[in-house]
């Protein structure tokens, strides 16, 4: 369906040509003064340079041409050349009408659809999920719906960290403690077991206890960087322990995105990228990109319009190790290699901007990929306590996820179960529902890039911009279109009908904007202005209902109307929260 700001356009387009001025000024934008109009063009102004008269000679020759045009209720030119515009009601009445019989709503799909690699999520593997890995899962996750909502091929890659100095810490650190098995027998060349000698558990213990003794103990920290090399490059019974820990740590990884309503289409790691390394850095040696500066093997990428110093990428230290940069090169060859993707998406923390710089830059002028594949950075920024810090536990330790998400159910049930209608079991599942459209809201309703305050008791409210509140709008949706069924009303009958008050005619205006939100949304790589459009829907809505009797209306084309505008916002609300990725309950 066509945007109903395009359609408007079109008509003033139209009239601007019929007046004798070029069609180009006729656009149309939201009224920036909704006191007093619904729509606004500009365009007279921008005009009057090139036709050498006032602003307000060209917007009134432009009005007198829209005279009687069946789109607008009223259209004035204003000092000193605006052109108001108010809707008809029944033009707003087409437009919903065509809305609700189309599933999608009224949103097209994209015209060419590419074929997008989200790189999102990127927990390290054996460390346990902090909050900071929070962010890129649920905007990544939600970025990844947006895409193919509007008909993209979406993959996304959760890459996990799984190439570390880590794997050799918990290595070194089970040696100490369980010397005598068997991985760590040099002259066995049987099967190794099945079964990992530690549960998750004991992963989360050992992996901590290990980091810091090798903050403190030189030689342990020597020997966990051995045994990092080692398993790098081949030892047996060691990459018979890095197998073990993917497992259990990736079983563990899996349930709590799950918990998360956040799903992968792929699980690879740092450590797939591996076997591209050798003749990618072959290749960028041979074509004379990489070479060697103070013994490291690098690639110049300065550009001439650079204003700052651009250092080198480092493809190899000067002991030939391979660097972060080098692995998300290699990840690169391969990705384009299995996929050859239009485009691919990074939502990493912005503090990684310069290393992303580094890697698109290389991957550009070395051709790991071509002049028509994009590389976009998405850099989301911290969240932090209410004292402003990098959010903590009351500790003062890092929060994990999974605490931090069994603090919001918490506190979600003391909420819900104060309802006495809801049974306690019930309550306990709804406060997950309910959590989690506050965690998820909290973070998206803000520009991912800015830092936000993580404020349990805001998030959690009912009221306000929130998670809850837009699910609370929904139930109560939801429980007007239960009663008018019990009623006797038919869900299938009902259509659209003209505004009768102000109210009314407000929530329609919001309602007819989903196609053009969720196009920009995705355009820009904007979560946050899905919030921002469902947060005022959800007020014009609210603010309707407080002044309408629905139910007890008598005259059925007014009610049915009405019922037919509820049935289109319920869905309006449900595809964009399913798009951020939580869904609402039947009550709360
Ligand atoms: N594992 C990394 C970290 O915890 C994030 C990975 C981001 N993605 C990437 N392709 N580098 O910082």
């Amino acid at each position: 369906m066509k945007k109903l700001i395009d359609r408007i356009t079109a008509e003033l387009e139209t009239a601007f040509s019929a007046a004798g001025y070029d069609k180009k000024y006729g656009k149309v934008t939201l009224s920036n003064r909704p006191d007093l109009c619904e729509y606004q063009c500009n365009g007279a102004m921008a005009g009057a340079k090139e036709y050498h008269c006032a602003p307000i000679q060209i917007a009134g020759k432009v009005v007198e041409q829209l005279a009687g045009n069946p789109a607008f209720l009223q259209v004035d030119a204003v000092n000193p050349g605006f052109i108001n515009l108010k809707l008809a009601p029944a033009f707003l009445r087409e437009y919903l009408k065509e809305m609700a019989a189309d599933e999608r709503l009224g949103c097209e799909k994209a015209a060419q659809p590419k074929k997008i690699i989200l790189d999102y999520g990127g927990p390290n593997v054996a460390k346990p999920l902090h909050v900071g890995h929070l962010r890129s899962a649920i905007i990544g996750e939600s970025i990844k719906r947006l895409g193919r909502f509007m008909g993209h091929d979406m993959i996304g890659d959760i890459h996990l960290g799984d190439w570390g100095l880590q794997m050799g810490l918990i290595i070194t650190e089970l040696k100490k403690r369980s010397p005598e098995l068997v991985y760590f027998d040099e002259d066995y060349t049987g099967e190794y077991p099945a079964e990992a000698p530690f549960t998750i558990s004991e992963l989360e213990e050992i992996y901590p206890t290990a980091s810091a003794r090798s903050k403190e103990d030189e030689a342990y920290k020597e020997e966990a960087m051995q045994a990092t090399y080692l398993v790098q490059h081949g030892h047996r019974g060691y990459q018979a322990i890095l197998q073990h820990i993917l497992k259990v740590s990736v079983a563990d990884l899996k349930r709590n995105y799950e918990n998360l309503r956040v799903e992968f289409d792929l699980w690879k790691g740092e450590s797939d990228a591996q076997p591209y390394i050798p003749d990618m850095i072959q290749r960028m040696k041979d074509e004379g990109f990489a070479y060697m500066s103070d013994g490291a093997l690098v690639v110049d990428i300065r550009e001439e319009t650079d204003t700052k110093e651009m250092p080198p990428c480092m493809l190899l230290k000067s002991d030939g190790a391979s660097l972060y940069t080098t692995t998300d090169l290699a990840t690169i060859v391969e990705r384009m290699k299995l996929f050859a993707p239009d485009e691919i998406i990074y939502v990493v923390d912005k503090r990684q901007e310069m290393h992303f710089v580094q890697v698109f830059r290389c991957a550009k002028k070395t051709g790991l990929v071509g002049a028509d594949t994009r590389l976009r950075f998405l850099g989301f920024g911290t969240m932090n306590g209410r004292d402003g810090k990098p959010f903590k536990t009351r500790e003062g330790g890092i929060m994990r996820l999974q605490h931090l998400i069994e603090d919001i159910n918490e506190e979600m049930y003391t909420k819900i179960a104060e309802n006495p209608a809801i049974p306690k079991e019930e309550a306990r599942e709804t406060a997950k529902t309910v959590g989690l459209s506050a965690i998820k809201y909290g973070d998206l309703s803000n520009q991912a890039a800015k830092d936000y305050v993580f404020d349990m008791e805001r998030f959690t409210s009912f009221e306000g911009d929130t998670g809850p509140y837009i699910l609370y709008t929904i139930v109560r949706i939801k429980s007007i279109l239960n009663k008018y069924v019990e009623q006797g009303g038919n869900l299938a009958d009902v259509t659209p009908g003209e505004p009768f008050s102000d109210s009314e005619k407000a929530l329609m205006l919001e309602a007819v904007r989903f196609n053009e939100v969720m196009e920009n949304a995705f355009e820009e790589i904007a979560p946050h202005k899905i919030c921002a459009y469902i947060y005022d829907l959800a007020n014009d809505f609210n603010k309707f209902y407080h002044e309408t009797k629905i139910l007890s209306e008598e005259e059925q084309t007014k009610k049915s109307g009405w019922i037919a505008l509820l049935l289109l916002c319920k869905q309006i609300l449900e595809t964009c929260i399913g798009i951020l990725g939580f869904e609402a309950p039947d009550r709360m």
